[in-house]
C-alpha cells in the first residue's frame, strides 16, 4: 500500500488527524469526481451514444449493482438499492408476515433498533439482549430465542465499541428455530473484507457514507436468494408496479431484490459509490482489513499503556476502538480545536470512540495519544 500516494487523494488529511470514520468517512478526490460527473452529465444533457439520460443513469445503476454484489460477495440479483440503513431494515420488517405473539430479538445497542411501528402494531414482542463485559454473547441471545422468534437483528460491527458478531454461529442458531437474521453492516462494509454468503445470513443493510467513503442518500440491502420471493415489497411504484396499467416500463415482481426498488433512485449517489468501490477494490479489501486491524491494535495498546479503561473488548476486531472517559464532550471539542477528529459520547457512562481507516497512519494515532490526558 503506497500510503503517501493514497493520502494525496484525501486533501482533508493534510490538515486533519481524522479518526472518526465510524461517524462519517473522508471523501477521496475520485468520489468527488463521481458526483461531478453526474452533475455535468445532467447539466449538459450529454449521455454518450444514442441513450437518453435516464437510460444512462439506469445503466450505471446496473453496473454498480454488480460491483456492490461482488464487493460483499453475493449475487447481483440479491442487491436492492435503498436510501439508508434504516430504509433496508424497514423493507424487511414491513415485508414479513407478523402474528400477535411473535417476537424479535436484538442487542440493546442496535443503532436502528428493531422495535418498529410495524412490530408494535402487530403485537410483536421485542426481546432485548443485555451486554455482558461490553459484548453480546451468543449464549445470551440463544436464551431469548424460541419458536415464535421471527427475526433477530444484529450489527456486524458495533458502532459503540467496534466489537464484531459471529454471524455464522448466530445464523445457525437462528435458523434452527426458523428465525431470520437481519444484519446492520454499516460499520463493517469497506472496513473489513466481508462475505455475506458464507455465514448464510438472510438480510444485510448497509449505508456507504462511513467506510465506503460516500455517498449519503443511497444505500443497499442484501436479500438472500431464498428470501426474495417470500418478502413482499412494502411500497410500490412504476418500477415494481402490480397494476397492469399504461406504464411502458417492465415491472420487476419476482426473482430479484430489485423488486424492492419502486421509483427513481439517487443516481448521483450511484456515480459516487461506483468510484468509491473502484477505489477500495484497487487497494484490495483484504489489505484494507489487515491495515485497519493493525492500526486499531496499535491504538488499543497505546490506550492500555496510558491506563485507560477499555470499552472495546480484547484485541480489536474492527477499526473502532472505544475507551471510558468521564468528560467525553469537552475532550472531543478540545481535540477538534487541535484538528484531531474523534467522537465523544455521553452514553454508557461516557466514552471516546476512535475509528481509523486505511488512510490513517501510526503517526496520526501517536498525535492523538499524546493529546489525550
Ligand atoms: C451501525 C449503524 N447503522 C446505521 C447507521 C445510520 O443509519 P442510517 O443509514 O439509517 O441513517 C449508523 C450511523 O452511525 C450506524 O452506526
Amino acid at each position: 500500500m503506497d500510503i503517501k500516494k493514497i493520502r494525496a487523494d484525501f486533501p482533508l488529511l493534510k490538515e486533519w488527524v481524522y479518526l472518526d470514520n465510524a461517524f462519517v468517512g473522508v471523501m477521496p478526490r475520485q468520489v468527488k469526481e463521481g458526483y461531478e460527473e453526474y452533475v455535468d452529465l445532467w447539466y449538459n444533457f450529454s449521455p454518450p451514444g444514442e441513450k437518453t439520460i435516464l437510460q444512462e443513469w439506469l445503466l450505471r445503476a446496473t453496473r454498480l449493482r454488480e460491483k456492490v454484489a461482488d464487493f460483499v460477495k453475493v449475487n447481483t440479483n440479491e442487491i436492492a438499492f435503498t436510501t439508508c440503513t434504516g430504509s433496508g431494515l424497514n423493507i424487511v420488517v414491513n415485508g414479513m408476515d407478523w402474528e400477535k405473539g411473535d417476537n424479535v430479538v436484538f442487542p440493546e445497542w442496535e443503532h436502528n433498533a428493531l422495535h418498529t411501528n410495524t412490530t408494535a402494531r402487530n403485537g410483536v414482542e421485542a426481546r432485548v439482549i443485555k451486554a455482558r463485559d461490553y459484548r453480546f454473547e451468543l449464549a445470551d441471545i440463544e436464551k431469548q430465542i424460541d419458536d415464535r422468534t421471527k427475526l433477530i437483528q444484529v450489527s456486524h460491527v458495533s458502532f459503540v465499541n467496534g466489537d464484531t458478531m459471529d454471524l455464522k454461529a448466530l445464523t445457525e442458531m437462528a435458523h434452527e428455530h426458523g428465525a431470520k437474521v437481519l444484519v446492520d453492516a454499516t460499520q463493517a462494509v469497506g472496513a473489513l473484507d466481508v462475505d455475506y454468503h458464507k455465514p448464510g445470513v438472510d438480510f444485510v443493510s448497509v449505508a456507504p457514507y462511513k467506510y465506503l467513503m460516500g455517498p449519503t442518500g443511497l444505500a443497499f440491502l442484501y436479500v438472500s436468494e431464498e428470501n426474495i420471493d417470500k418478502l413482499i415489497p412494502d411500497r410500490t411504484g412504476w418500477k415494481n408496479q402490480i397494476f397492469e396499467g399504461d406504464n411502458p416500463e417492465e415491472s420487476i415482481s419476482e426473482g430479484s431484490a430489485e423488486k424492492f426498488e419502486y421509483g427513481t433512485i439517487h443516481f448521483q449517489g450511484v456515480f459516487a459509490l461506483e468510484k468509491a468501490i473502484d477505489y477500495l477494490n484497487a487497494i484490495g479489501t483484504k489489505n484494507i482489513e489487515r491495515r485497519n486491524l493493525e492500526l486499531a491494535g496499535y491504538l488499543y495498546d497505546g490506550l492500555v499503556a496510558k491506563g485507560k479503561g477499555m470499552y472495546t473488548p480484547d484485541t480489536p476486531s474492527s477499526p473502532i476502538v472505544s475507551y471510558f472517559e468521564d468528560d467525553p464532550l469537552p475532550l472531543a471539542a478540545k481535540l477538534k480545536d487541535m484538528k484531531i477528529k474523534v467522537t465523544g459520547r455521553e452514553a454508557h457512562g461516557g466514552h471516546m470512540r476512535i475509528s481509523s481507516h486505511f488512510y490513517n497512519t501510526k503517526d496520526d494515532i501517536d498525535k492523538l495519544l499524546s493529546n489525550i490526558p
